[in-house]
């Protein structure tokens, strides 16, 4: 049975909505990490330029090709030019929402137990930073708790989704973003004030050291650009699909890209300057935030509040990601396979669900898929650059090609002047999608195919 299709209560729906999928764990659990392992400021600096030029060019890209066929993510390519190979992009967008669901969910079930903990008084007194490796290394190894996180997590996700677009999401959205943005300026301004080591964590997150910059580093910060930004695969485009013909779309991509990195800019500003006054080392890895943030509760009164609340909005953040990242394939389902909207939910949460397991145990309970062969680095891990970074940034690029040159520049500025007829951007947005985008995405992974360095 096919549903109607639903469309956004009204513009400020949808921005919540839109910024709802981008800001989650990508911002406060992915950047600081990647920043960290990539080499800091330099790091930040790279993502913040990928952002301005390609993220937000790639971003009205995907709302006017989604609006314009009000199509998901494989039907919007096939609806412009039908029976073609661009369906595949369509579909690796498909798989790849299903495969960052299966890892996010268990960090985002990862967040859920670290509510717990703070709730329960783990935090309330840190004798030294090693406790907090401890607390964090016992807790992410139990496979039981694991799996029932992510489970719990999946279900969460699925819950929303079945209920349909603007009832769900919107409600969500709406009320918790700022909440979660007063949280964390809360952590900014004590982060600042710890002493010893803010200096130090400042200039490795803020002053620039160019001698860290590779080809690997930048097609990290491209790829995390894109994650943050959910693009790459499709998201954009399945909620272009729900926007109103007279909303209008660039205003609408620049404040989601604007309040996303904002995000991501601020959680940085509170973990750098307290993980280098507690003598933390940047690159920790996966576990980085969860060691961080509970450090800087306990020197806030009443700090155990704050911190069962921050987890709280931090999951509440995630589930309205997962939500989109779900979305996806079930749009996907509901359109091209006239599945149910509610069979779909659960099919393609079931399927998250399995693939996650091998990264629920990857953090210490399995010891393969903690230490994968070859490449040595965790399933987790694996995924998470694999899917976040390289699927998102080949799904780009063939979404840059496509509405650039495919469905054609003409089209989608003509698609972009409804509700926005004075379209100033027009012939960046041109000149990025043909060709800045693509040729500066082909140059560098053909550097890093060269070097070999993929993880
Ligand atoms: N943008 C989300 C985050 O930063 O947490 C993650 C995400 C959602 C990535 C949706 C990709 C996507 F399509």
């Amino acid at each position: 049975m096919q549903e109607s299709r639903e469309l956004w209560n009204n513009k400020i729906g949808f921005i919540m909505a839109a910024a709802g999928s981008a800001i989650g764990l990508g911002n406060i659990w992915r950047f600081p990490y990647m920043t960290g392992q990539n080499g800091g400021a330099a790091f930040v600096l790279t993502y913040v330029i990928f952002v301005v030029l390609i993220g937000f060019a790639a971003m009205l890209a995907e709302l006017s090709l989604g609006r314009r066929t009000n199509k998901n993510a494989l039907g919007a390519f096939t609806a412009v030019v039908p029976g073609t190979k661009w369906r595949y992009v369509g579909g690796l967008g498909i798989f790849t929402g299903i495969a960052i669901l299966s890892f996010y969910s268990v960090i985002a079930g990862w967040t859920v137990g670290y509510m717990f903990k703070t709730i329960g008084g783990v935090f309330s007194h840190i004798p030294n930073a090693q406790y907090l490796a401890d607390v964090f290394t016992g807790f992410s190894a139990n496979p039981v708790s694991a799996i029932l996180l992510h489970g719990l997590f999946i279900f969460l996700t699925v819950f929303v989704v079945m209920g349909g677009v603007s009832k769900g999401i919107e409600r969500w959205s709406r009320i918790l973003m700022p909440l979660l943005f007063a949280i964390l300026l809360l952590l900014v301004i004590r982060a600042l004030t710890l002493g010893a080591g803010v200096k130090e964590g400042l200039a490795f997150y803020l002053k620039p050291d160019f001698s860290q910059i590779n080809a690997g580093t930048i097609l990290m910060a491209l790829g995390q650009a894109l994650f943050s930004l959910s693009l790459g695969m499709g998201t954009m485009i399945t909620y272009g699909s729900y926007i109103s013909k007279s909303d209008n779309l660039v205003s609408s991509a620049a404040s989601v890209a604007f309040f996303d990195t904002l995000i991501a800019l601020m959680a940085g500003l509170a973990i750098f300057p307290a993980l280098f006054a507690n003598g933390l080392n940047p690159a920790g890895g996966a576990g980085l935030v969860f060691m961080v943030f509970p450090m800087i509760f306990e020197k806030i009164p009443g700090g155990m509040i704050f911190g069962a609340g921050f987890f709280i909005l931090l999951s509440i953040a995630a589930l309205t990601s997962t939500i989109s990242l779900l979305e996806v394939p079930v749009s996907y389902l509901i359109d091209e396979r006239k599945w149910s909207r509610k069979i779909a939910a659960i099919a393609a949460g079931v399927l998250a669900f399995i693939l996650g397991i091998p990264s629920a145990i990857s953090q210490g309970a399995s010891d393969f898929f903690s230490n994968l062969p070859l490449i040595h680095i965790s399933f987790l891990d694996f995924m998470n650059i694999a899917f976040g970074n390289y699927a998102l940034t080949i799904g780009s690029f063939f979404i840059a090609l496509f509405v650039g040159w495919k469905w054609g520049i003409k089209n989608a500025v003509k698609e972009v002047e409804d509700g926005n007829p004075v379209f100033g951007y027009r012939k960046m947005w041109s000149f990025t999608l043909r060709f800045l985008a693509p040729i500066c995405i082909l140059i560098t992974m053909i550097y890093l195919a060269w070097t070999g360095n993929f993880f």
